[in-house]
């Protein structure tokens, strides 16, 4: 077995939150006249994250950033910030900005948007490892925030689902190193798009789920060349989990002794969460792996449709356990509200993106996530506050 290569740059901490509500499949079974086991053993889903007009990318964004900015000394080592999303609710303004606000980072932190559908986390964390490593005393912080919607019956409906999740980049980082090969299959394929003014994604599934496959192995034959590393040398793999039986799948097809039950523990509960779909696998494998990982090499599969594909590696650092939130993370998806039917019916309507508030007689609706929520939507403007 060839030694693991030890690059300096990588995730000091991650951190990831959804929404508070969700619906559980079972529900959404009973109104679609459908066997719920399809959706709990076909797809491999139980819930779905279901967003109140109060949350949106950014206030999910702002708590998941939160809890990482809590795990370090001095935000103001932070000179870049990229927020990686396909669900941008403004074609100019930066969805980066709001958090880089509320999270009260210097000014002479560089802040923009990266899209590529679901891939783009993957891609910003490339750039903010290149950044580190020429630039030593600088971090890095990474967001992939999206909240994924289909419309009522389509076979992409029981897929839905959103969540944020925060990494902060740096030289010896706490939790794990990126090592410097990766394997990247690029194509031009209409499987999954969302024209600028719709809300809601169109796509072809059978053709996704076709060309997520294809685009595995190609990706994968990149990295094996590029590492000269032997399929042997990956110890756990985590993929991007558009819903869980598609990771299962990429496993029987090209890992089959490997076991990733504990990597998609996570996206059962939360749905699609397109860029941070991949990080939440790897944060529930580490919260919920009974081994010991220092020193492991997780394979990481990222895939955005369009399409570009992406496999690399990271290795897991001795002091990983030191930037954990696993009790909390366990805490938070446990005590989540389940909503009726008819309430999922209500929040799935088109939101509105020109005039909302999130007050009704003084009072607030929803309860919020974290510590900011969207208060206002005036001519398109979205006025954030703090709870
Ligand atoms: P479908 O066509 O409704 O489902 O949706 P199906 O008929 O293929 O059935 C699904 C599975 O359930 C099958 O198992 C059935 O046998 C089983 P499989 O053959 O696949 O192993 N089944 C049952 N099992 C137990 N009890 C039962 C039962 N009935 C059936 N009673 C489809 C599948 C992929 C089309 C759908 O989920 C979809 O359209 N999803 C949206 C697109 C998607 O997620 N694509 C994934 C790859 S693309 C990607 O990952 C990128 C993306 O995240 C976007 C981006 O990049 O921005 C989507």
């Amino acid at each position: 077995m060839s030694s693991i290569n030890k690059n300096n740059v990588g995730i000091d901490v991650i951190a990831f939150s959804t929404s508070d509500y969700f619906l559980s499949l079972k529900t959404l079974a009973e109104h679609r006249d459908v066997d719920y086991r399809k959706y709990y053993e076909g797809i491999g889903q139980e819930r779905m994250s279901i967003f109140p007009p109060n949350e949106d990318i950014v206030t999910i964004a702002i708590d998941a950033a939160q809890k990482v900015l809590s795990k370090i000394d001095n935000k103001n080592d932070i000179d870049l910030l990229i927020f990686a999303t396909e669900s941008s609710f403004d074609l100019s303004k930066s969805a980066g900005i709001y958090v880089h606000h509320f999270l009260g980072l210097k000014p002479s932190c560089r802040v923009f948007d990266m899209k590529q559908a679901c891939y783009s986390a993957t891609a910003a964390l490339q750039m903010a490892k290149s950044f580190v490593e020429s630039n030593s005393a600088s971090k890095a912080l990474v967001i992939g925030s999206d909240i994924v919607k289909y419309s009522p019956n389509t076979s992409g409906e029981p897929t839905q689902g959103g969540a944020a999740v925060a990494m902060l980049v740096s030289e010896n980082p706490r939790l794990a190193y990126i090592e410097p090969f990766s394997g990247i299959y690029t194509t031009d394929i209409a499987d999954f798009w969302r024209p600028a003014a719709a809300t809601e994604a169109m796509f072809d599934g059978r053709l996704s789920a076709h060309n997520y496959l294809r685009s595995l192995g190609c990706a994968l034959d990149n990295y094996l060349e590029q590492s000269s590393l032997n399929f042997e040398d990956i110890n756990y793999t985590c993929f991007h989990a558009p819903f869980n039986k598609m990771a299962i799948k990429a496993v029987r097809q090209f890992f089959p002794e490997r076991d990733i039950k504990d990597a998609l523990i996570y996206n059962a509960l939360i749905g699609n969460s397109c860029s941070a779909s991949l990080y939440i696998s790897l944060i529930s494998l580490i919260d919920n792996c009974k081994r010991n990982l220092a020193g492991k090499r997780i394979g990481m599969y990222s895939y955005g449709s369009g399409s570009v594909a992406e496999y690399y590696s990271l290795v897991i650092s001795d002091r990983y356990k030191n930037t954990l939130f696993s009790d909390s993370n366990k805490e938070n998806l446990a005590n989540r509200i389940e909503i009726s039917f008819d309430e999922y019916e209500k929040l799935s309507t088109t939101a509105e993106i020109f005039n909302y508030t999130s007050k009704e007689g003084g009072k607030r609706l929803y309860r919020n996530i974290g510590s900011v929520f969207l208060a206002e939507i005036k001519d398109g403007y979205r006025i954030y506050a703090e709870a």
